[in-house]
């Protein structure tokens, strides 16, 4: 495994990370995910990904039982949560990052990881109907009280990322360090123009998220949706559209041979496309089942044969889909 830097941060985090998104609770047992997140930390992951809203706190809970069991030294890892959506349905409590919000919301997830603090807290989406000002300060207070360790965005727009780091800088409270952009072979507009300079100029890390397009590029979804995948779980239907979109597919055909070439699988060879973006701090990856993990761990082997020529059949592939 290697390691980079979170943008200009001194904390590194491993190229490939793991989340628990619709996989634990819903897919996953306590018994499965401590396997899954065994695998990953024996191949050198050192990042476990979280939200509240994932399976409603569950997420949370299965997580924090499985590292209280598997006893790993609190160093040797980062874990984050992410705050928007809120567990209740209550003005104050949802599509917000409003400070009560926030200040709670932090609370809450910490009971149910059963931890002290997390390493990194995101601010799931941002929430055009608080001031930035008001969020920032109240990431800062979180960070103060000792319940987070850094803080960054999810699915920001470049403009608001850079007001939040002015306003942090002007009153020199803890900025926020890290993007959660989603970023994957078909839909890579969160590292366009607009974003250069949050990630260049002002050295933002990145932690990108759904690198296989929900499964996508693994080539699970030519024939259809298999009744093991996550395009068949009950609940995220709405996934079902991209997933048998007849353009998204052909591209995925296209780049089959681009992959095999290489002596990858799609799935290793398209993590590590994301990774071959040296703005990428690490990939957090996915998986229903440990066999994943071992076989999306080896994507590390491929990342240096990204050359010229395989980057042009990328792009000849990619021709006719319309990035998002
Ligand atoms: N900030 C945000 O807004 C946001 C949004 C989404 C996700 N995330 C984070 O990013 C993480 C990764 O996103 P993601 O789960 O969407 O990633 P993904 O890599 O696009 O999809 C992962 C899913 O693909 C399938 N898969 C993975 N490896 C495979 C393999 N080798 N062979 C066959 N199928 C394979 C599995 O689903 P099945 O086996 O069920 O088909 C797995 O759960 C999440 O867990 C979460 O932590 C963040």
């Amino acid at each position: 495994m290697n390691y980079r830097h979170l943008g200009n941060a001194g904390i590194q985090v491993s190229e490939l990370s793991l989340g628990s998104w619709v996989t634990f609770h819903l897919q996953t047992d306590l018994k499965a995910s401590m396997d899954m997140m065994s695998a990953a930390y024996d191949a050198g992951v050192n990042f476990f990904d979280n939200a509240e809203a994932y399976a409603l706190g569950k997420s949370e809970e299965i997580m924090g039982a499985a590292l209280k069991r598997l006893g790993w030294r609190r160093g040797s890892y980062l874990v984050s949560t992410k705050l928007f959506w809120g567990l209740h349905d209550n003005p104050n409590e949802k599509n917000t990052l409003n400070r009560k919000y926030l200040l709670e919301g932090i609370d809450g997830s910490l009971r149910r990881l059963d931890m002290d603090y997390v390493d990194l807290l995101y601010c799931h989406r941002s929430d055009p109907s608080t001031p930035i000002e008001e969020t920032v300060w109240a990431m800062h207070s979180i960070i103060e009280r000792g319940k987070a360790l850094y803080w960054g965005t999810s699915e920001w727009e470049a403009a608001e990322i850079l007001e939040a780091i002015a306003i942090a800088e002007r009153h020199h409270l803890h900025k926020p360090i890290v993007e959660q952009p989603v970023y994957n072979l078909l839909e890579q507009h969160r590292f366009g123009p607009e974003y250069e300079a949050v990630y260049k100029d002002h050295g933002y890390g990145s932690t990108t998220w759904s690198p296989l397009a929900s499964g996508l590029l693994t080539g699970k979804y030519q024939k259809g949706i298999p009744a093991d995948s996550r395009g068949a779980v009950q609940g995220y239907e709405w996934l079902q559209d991209g997933l048998q979109d007849a353009k998204r597919l052909a591209v995925v055909d296209a780049l089959e041979p681009i992959a095999a070439a290489m002596g990858a699988t799609l799935a290793q060879f398209s993590l590590a496309w994301c990774l071959q973006n040296p703005w990428v701090s690490s990939v957090i990856t996915g998986a229903s089942r440990v066999e994943q993990v071992h076989e999306n761990m080896k994507a590390l082997n491929f990342v240096a044969k990204f050359s010229d020529d395989v980057m042009t059949a990328i792009d000849e592939a990619l021709g006719g889909l319309h990035q998002a």
